[in-house]
């Protein structure tokens, strides 16, 4: 095991009481232990990102459809990817927001790039990504089915 490093961090008191609660709710028996781990996740995310690796993984965005030409920007920029967006769910969540889940497939560098010119949207209010598989594809598994869903 390396050696093991103190380093000191400044929170807004209300962010460090949400953080406890954090703590609490998933039963880290530490800060250090929840630190440790929530830097562990994001940096495993980060480096799957940025290599060629095929990986499959869900985009969740909530978006305010009003907003002027977002709808056309999000299905233009999905169809310029077609050949990676495997299926779309859309859910009207209220008046203003929809709620989409985008399942990808591909390369990780080029999923990241098309990632991230959605979550930048004007608009996009929330946007995750969760890499579900960076396995290599099996040799039974089915091809992209069609999309589903619409604005
Ligand atoms: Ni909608």
């Amino acid at each position: 095991m390396s050696q093991v490093v103190r380093f000191s961090v400044s929170l807004e008191a209300q962010l460090l009481e949400e953080f406890d609660r954090y703590c609490q709710t998933h039963q880290y028996p530490t800060r250090s232990e929840a630190v440790r781990h929530l830097i562990r996740e994001k940096l495993n995310q980060d480096t799957w990102q940025a290599n060629e690796q095929e990986v499959t993984a869900t985009l969740t965005l909530i978006y305010d459809h009003h907003r002027s030409q977002l709808v056309s920007r999000l299905l233009e920029l999905q169809h310029d990817h077609a050949e990676h967006v495997i299926s779309t769910m859309h859910v009207h969540l209220d008046h203003d927001r929809c709620l989409e889940v985008i399942v990808l497939r591909g390369p990780a560098r080029q999923l990241r790039g098309m990632v991230d010119r959605l979550r930048a949207l004007k608009g996009v209010s929330f946007g995750q990504l969760v890499v579900a598989s960076g396995e290599p594809r099996c040799a039974g598994s089915t091809p992209p089915v069609g999309r589903q869903g619409a604005s």
